[in-house]
């Protein structure tokens, strides 16, 4: 296998973030470099999926969620009759379990951390406040890194509403812990000094809730506050990984639009955080023969002939009229193609300007690129 754009920031980190736009490929981009580096690297490969379709998920035997990583079997990883140098394992990021054991380790003592772990509204608030899933992802990554287990951490991120919020996910979670709302919701429960101006909101809140709801509130606050310093310490130490020289991100987008304004919009974003851009790597482009111009020339002459090649071909039941109509849909139809393929090429040339910027195209394959052979052969491409 030779080794492209990708391999060379495969061979030289050791945390690769996989990010862009939703529905790109960036899993599918993930598995297929942890493919790649297995292969053609040594030592013990990672690959942090978030939230794989199923199909994907099932074709790296990640049937079941947990942080849990599974080692891919090794037979699988021969191609053409070549064992991989390297191990590739998968997990998929399980966001409940990472809090849970996050609380564990930040706790002041077990008091706290069971009274947490119990607590109605921590499950709850996990799970839903926004940026808890891109937090965690954040987390576990700067975790596993720690650990030294892994030669190479390749991680899928979640697909955000705004593909950077996890970027800023660890700073705004140290913001979240010392923020004033939070301070304010937990006051009347704090001290006894209840000020003249919050009373009768909590006597309004306290019967339109109940007090039971709004204690379980404020002790979840409180009791979450004892963790803030711990918190705070990890949010920066998260931050640290992520700007690592050792840490690499990799921007995937497919050519269209929207998805190139978003890309452009990611590796700005990037740029502002003086984090580093590894690569780019467009997915789904239509294949480089739509641009040949040998091609086109064809095109157009099916199209202007299509009447004369329809008598020459004498496809006896068919009226010459729709087969004439059949050549000429074919050949603009190609045109067509051969025009979307020649932006996608111009879009391609505007948006990677930045130097030192791996670029790599990845073909739209015909069928789905769920299955494992078809990670084997897009990593053959990266
Ligand atoms: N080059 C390709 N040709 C054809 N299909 C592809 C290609 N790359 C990916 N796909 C398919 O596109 C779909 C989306 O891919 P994938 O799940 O990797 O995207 P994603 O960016 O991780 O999405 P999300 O943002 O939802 O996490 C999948 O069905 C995948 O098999
Ligand atoms: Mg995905």
């Amino acid at each position: 296998m030779s080794s492209g754009q990708l391999g060379q920031l495969l061979a030289s980190k050791e945390v690769i973030i996989v990010c862009g736009p939703g529905g790109v490929g960036k899993t599918t981009v993930s598995a297929a470099a942890g493919i790649k580096a297995a292969h053609e690297l040594g030592g013990r490969i990672l690959v942090l999926t978030v939230d794989p379709a199923r199909r994907l998920a099932t074709a790296l035997g990640l049937d079941q969620v947990g942080n849990e990583a599974t080692q891919i079997d090794p037979e699988r990883l021969t191609i053409d009759g070549i064992e991989a140098r390297g191990e590739l394992w998968v997990a998929q990021l399980d966001t409940k379990a990472s809090w849970d054991d996050l609380v564990r380790q930040h706790a002041p003592d077990a008091a706290t951390r069971d009274a947490i772990l119990a607590n109605t509204l921590y499950e709850n608030v996990t799970a839903k406040f926004v940026q808890s899933h891109d937090y965690i992802a954040m987390e576990r990554l700067h975790d596993l890194h720690a650990s030294g287990d892994y030669d190479l951490i390749i991680i899928d991120t979640p697909p955000s509403r705004h593909a950077v919020d996890f970027l800023d996910a660890p700073e705004r979670m140290a913001e979240f812990f010392s923020s004033r709302l939070l301070r304010w919701l937990t006051v009347p429960y704090r001290s006894k000094l209840f000020t003249a101006a919050s009373k009768p909101f909590y006597s309004v809140a306290d019967r339109v809730l109940g007090q039971q709801f709004l204690r379980e509130i404020a002790d979840f606050f409180l009791l979450f506050q004892t963790m803030y310093k711990g918190f705070v310490e990890r949010a920066t130490e998260v931050q640290r990984t992520l700007r690592d020289d050792r840490t690499s991100f990799v921007v995937v987008s497919t050519l269209e639009a929207a998805s190139v304004n978003e890309c452009q919009y990611f590796m700005d974003a990037l740029d502002e955080r003086d984090l580093h851009l590894g690569g780019v790597v467009f997915n789904r482009a239509l294949p480089k023969y739509f641009t040949s111009r040998p091609a086109s020339t064809a095109a157009r002459k099916l199209d202007r002939h299509c009447e004369s090649l329809a008598a020459e071909l004498a496809l006896g039941d068919y009226a010459p009229e729709m087969v004439a109509r059949v050549i000429s849909d074919v050949a603009t139809g190609f045109l067509d193609f051969s025009l979307a393929a020649t932006r996608q090429a111009e879009t391609k040339a505007r948006l990677v300007s930045a130097p030192g910027v791996g670029v790599t195209t990845l073909a739209l394959l015909a069928a789905d690129a769920s299955d494992f052979e078809t990670l084997t052969t897009i990593s053959r491409s990266l």
